[in-house]
């Protein structure tokens, strides 16, 4: 029997965002969603069986903290109950990028987690079922599981289906790391708040179901333009909604409104960069591979802006060892 696994994945930045549920209990998303994998946000996980009762996690070299151990061991038992696995674990996790930053870790480590249990569960499991699973311990975990553009529809209980390989894809994105307090509402908790009081939810439901529609067809095209112009409305409707949610949920910090601004200067001088922002500060610029360095070095000059890097498109989750 084999005894541990190591996996990797990579984070992704959604070009059309998932922000609300339609299920909870199975974590099934409210709106479909579109994104690009990055090579720069790599998460790896080694998963051993251990005696005893209780799960061990460690993350980034230190024992992971309450919430952290709870949400993975909660994870573990989906996986127990489901008859995939027996035992307790001893999960290690590290990440390529700072965690306390609130970039996507989330996506990589659960889509690096879900991709190691597979390897040690009683049967075996598919890349469409890995990425149920992996969605069920955070939704934009399903897209790792294929990496490059991925697609997550919207149904009953979806998996991600990969639309193009990193290698094909002609652009990349310059992740700009903004220096805010860490964010206080995580992102589960401010879909729910969305979904119950933002005046704008259906909307913005309806906004993406049509990016997403928009947004196949741009991508299918290799159209930057429209492609750039679907990712920064539909960001922008994400906002909107969080922002018109009671109490409102303001992510955005000075910082991440200079940039939004600075990008549209960019495109004036000649730029093909467009930006995204998840629920925190940062802010993501999509741009052809060839204008990665430029990108990074303008958004890295603007005050407040951390650190900025540039990241070519990602593959999917792997196993990368076992013993
Ligand atoms: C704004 O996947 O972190 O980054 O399923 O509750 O774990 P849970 O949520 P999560 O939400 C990601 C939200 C987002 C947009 C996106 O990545 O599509």
């Amino acid at each position: 029997m084999i005894q541990a696994v190591s996996a990797r994945a990579y984070a992704n930045i959604a070009l059309v965002k998932y922000w609300g549920k339609r299920e909870s209990q199975i974590n099934s998303p409210a709106t479909p969603s579109i994104s690009l994998a990055l090579e720069a946000l790599r998460t790896e996980t080694r998963v051993e069986r251990v005696e005893g009762g209780s799960d061990h996690v460690m993350l980034d070299g230190s024992p992971a903290d309450d919430r952290t151990r709870t949400r993975i061991s909660a994870y573990l038992d989906l996986w127990r109950e489901l008859d995939l696995l027996e035992g307790a674990f001893s999960v290690t996790s590290a990440n390529s990028f700072p965690t306390a930053a609130g970039l996507a870790s989330s996506a990589s480590g659960f889509a690096a987690l879900a991709t190691a249990l597979a390897a040690l569960a009683k049967r075996k499991i598919n890349r469409r079922e890995l990425s149920r699973l992996a969605r069920r311990g955070s939704g934009s975990a399903a897209r790792s599981i294929p990496g490059g553009f991925a697609a997550l529809p919207a149904g009953e209980d979806p998996s991600a289906i990969r639309i193009c390989k990193p290698e094909q894809i002609p652009w990349g994105m310059v992740v700009a790391v903004v220096d805010a307090p860490l964010k206080e509402i995580g992102s589960t908790e401010g879909m729910t708040r969305s979904k119950l009081s933002s005046p704008y939810f259906n909307a913005w439901v309806r906004t993406a179901r049509h990016d997403y529609r928009k947004m196949r067809k741009a991508l299918c095209a290799f159209d930057l333009d429209q492609v750039g112009a679907i990712t920064e409305a539909n960001a922008f409707a994400m906002h909107a909604c969080m922002l018109a949610t009671r109490p409102s949920l303001v992510y955005w910090s000075r910082t991440t409104l200079d940039l939004v601004q600075k990008v549209r200067l960019w495109r004036v001088d000649g730029l093909h960069a467009y930006a995204t922002i998840d629920a925190g500060a940062h802010v993501v610029f999509l741009c052809p591979r060839e204008e990665m360095g430029e990108v990074a070095e303008l958004a890295g000059a603007v005050e407040g802006v951390r650190m900025a890097f540039p990241s070519l498109p990602a593959p999917g989750a792997r196993v990368i060892g076992w013993s």
